[in-house]
């Protein structure tokens, strides 16, 4: 019998460490920053960290941008502390996976360095090299996703008098997958994080590493304020061939055993996700989709998220597994975004991480989503950093927009949300730093903080805490079935039942408080209160009154 993997009971934790923990007062989280806070994580109850990448990188894209896939980068600290915290990590418990960025590196890689030398460079074809049309503009209407410079995908080098290709920063060339020598380079690194230890990868941008044969123009119409530049998915992503890649990489890496996988799924939806997650493809474990935080403004309407939990369930049950998340480092912080930061900023941080660890799949939480992190209001665009953020900054202002006005708008849909540095105490830097942070701490951080939190009976963390726990003593959270009762547009009534036991989920999804009665199926039932983010006594009822944000778990019988 096919023994259970480890990831499908795992709770993964992603550490962006440059936000996480400084040691060194360089305003920059680091690895030594992890090793010291190893043992908070373990009382969170997380046993996989993903580590965005650490490796030595320019830093243009935070890491995103790779100069070398095989070192630390210094501002993380040395390959001795990786090792280091690897060792610790795992004799916690805790599993640790790289995120591997395989669709783009940094201009300064030295493949890059070398490609862009000669039109007859060995790694010449390490990357998508194009001569210009006639007139000399770009060999095609593709745009990139940062809107950085004109909004082309493509860049002119001097040099050697021809385009390359990138789907992001002009900093950030797209590797070329076709070539094979590359693919090598790139087995043989992947298999040397393996040998030392590394538990799996998350992988970047992973549906995009095939682009549309011939690279033709996209016939879409242009994205209005990005003419004549088309962004256009079907040339870049889940593209005919991409399976060839996924599967190679699976025969040559990704099949050790105890290998974990997680793809960043862009594009992926419950219906074309099957091929890359069914375990007799031999592809990936998991992916996470975007159908959920794709809403980045909004909160979460019922029937949507009923709708979209209902067909991932389906994709568990007929042999795939998903990501479950409502944060990361690319999008806002999930209790200002689907929750109430304000006055219930508590209970509903803990109902959305409800949601999170009672649904289909492996949960993954964002660092600072555990003590109810909130998005971030700077007084200037200065403060800021992610580089989409300034490309999307400049361009309203190009267009004519108030300066105040254009960081509002940009504000909203910041990458930096998310980036802000972990706020530990109530002390200077929030505890992040004795430097000056790297990004500015979130001016709440007084207000809301590890020690804080865990010096009240309300606290976040240990609200996680009994969901990480509960993941490991009830079947039903790992592998039940997932049913969904009724329309309610304020609250969620689901059950996960195998053949041990059935769990009943009830969560007010709103700022108000509302009456709901029990669906016909489920009236009568017992009910055994396992878990409830407001009050420690709630009964099973015909008819209950949930407060605003309430959430409960029962064990029904
Ligand atoms: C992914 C990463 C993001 C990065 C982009 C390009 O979406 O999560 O942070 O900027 O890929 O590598």
């Amino acid at each position: 019998m096919n023994k259970r993997p480890w990831w499908k009971t795992a709770v993964v934790y992603e550490i962006y460490c440059k936000s996480f923990c400084d040691s060194d007062g360089d305003g920059i989280g680091d690895l030594r920053g992890v090793i010291s806070k190893l043992e908070t994580l373990r009382d969170l109850g997380i046993n996989c960290i993903w580590f965005t990448p650490l490796y030595v990188s320019p830093q243009v894209d935070n890491g995103y941008d790779v100069a070398d896939y095989r070192a630390i980068d210094p501002i993380f600290g040395s390959m001795e502390d990786f090792k280091e915290l690897l060792d610790r990590a795992h004799s916690m418990g805790i599993r640790i996976i790289m995120d591997m960025v395989l669709n783009h590196s940094s201009d300064l890689h030295p493949w890059f360095q070398e490609s862009r030398k000669s039109r007859d460079n060995p790694y010449r074809d390490y990357y998508i090299w194009k001569a210009p049309r006639e007139d000399g503009s770009e060999p095609n209407n593709w745009g990139n996703y940062f809107e950085e410079g004109n909004g082309s995908a493509w860049t002119f080098d001097e040099t050697t008098g021809e385009y390359y290709f990138h789907q992001y920063s002009s900093k950030m060339p797209d590797l070329n997958w076709e070539c094979k020598a590359l693919r090598e380079e790139i087995y043989e690194m992947l298999n040397e994080w393996l040998d030392l230890g590394v538990d799996g990868f998350r992988l970047d941008v992973i549906t995009r590493l095939k682009k549309m044969p011939g690279l033709p123009d996209s016939t879409l119409p242009p994205v209005p304020g990005k003419e004549p530049f088309v962004i256009d998915k079907n040339m870049c992503c889940m593209v005919d061939g991409i399976h060839d890649y996924l599967q190679e990489l699976n025969q040559r890496v990704f099949s050790r055993p105890d290998c974990m996988t997680v793809g960043e799924g862009s594009g992926l939806r419950s219906w074309n996700v099957m091929d890359y997650v069914h375990r007799d493809r031999k592809e990936l474990d998991m992916v996470y989709h975007f159908e959920l935080a794709h809403l980045m403004r909004h909160q979460i309407p019922n029937a949507l998220y009923t709708d979209v939990q209902t067909r991932w369930a389906e994709v568990v049950r007929g042999g795939g597994w998903c990501v479950q998340y409502l944060s990361n480092h690319d999008i806002g912080r999930q209790v200002s975004t689907y929750g109430e930061d304000g006055t219930f900023r508590i209970p509903s941080a803990k109902l959305l991480a409800t949601l999170i660890h009672t649904t289909p799949g492996t949960p993954f939480i964002f660092q600072g989503e555990e003590i109810g992190m909130t998005n971030v209001h700077y007084d200037s665009i200065e403060d800021h950093n992610c580089l989409a953020t300034l490309a999307r900054y400049d361009k309203l202002i190009g267009q004519g927009m108030e300066p105040k006005e254009a960081l509002l708008a940009t504000e909203k849909v910041s990458r930096d949300n998310a980036r802000t540095p972990y706020q530990w105490n109530g002390g200077e830097n929030a505890g992040f730093t004795a430097g000056k942070p790297w990004l500015k701490v979130n001016s709440r951080a007084g207000e809301i903080n590890l020690e804080k939190d865990l010096a009240s009976d309300d606290s976040i963390f240990r609200y996680y805490r009994k969901l990480c726990d509960m993941r490991k003593e009830h079947p039903a959270i790992v592998e039940g079935d997932l049913r969904f009762y009724g329309e309610d547009e304020q609250v969620l009534c689901y059950t996960r039942s195998c053949k041990e036991e059935t769990l009943l989920i009830l969560a007010n999804k709103s700022s108000s408080s509302a009456e709901f009665s029990l669906p016909t199926e489920l009236k009568g039932k017992k009910g055994v209160l396992l878990l409830s983010n407001l009050s420690p006594d709630v009964l099973l009822q015909e008819n209950m009154h949930l407060s605003p944000w309430e959430a409960v778990v029962f064990s029904i019988q």
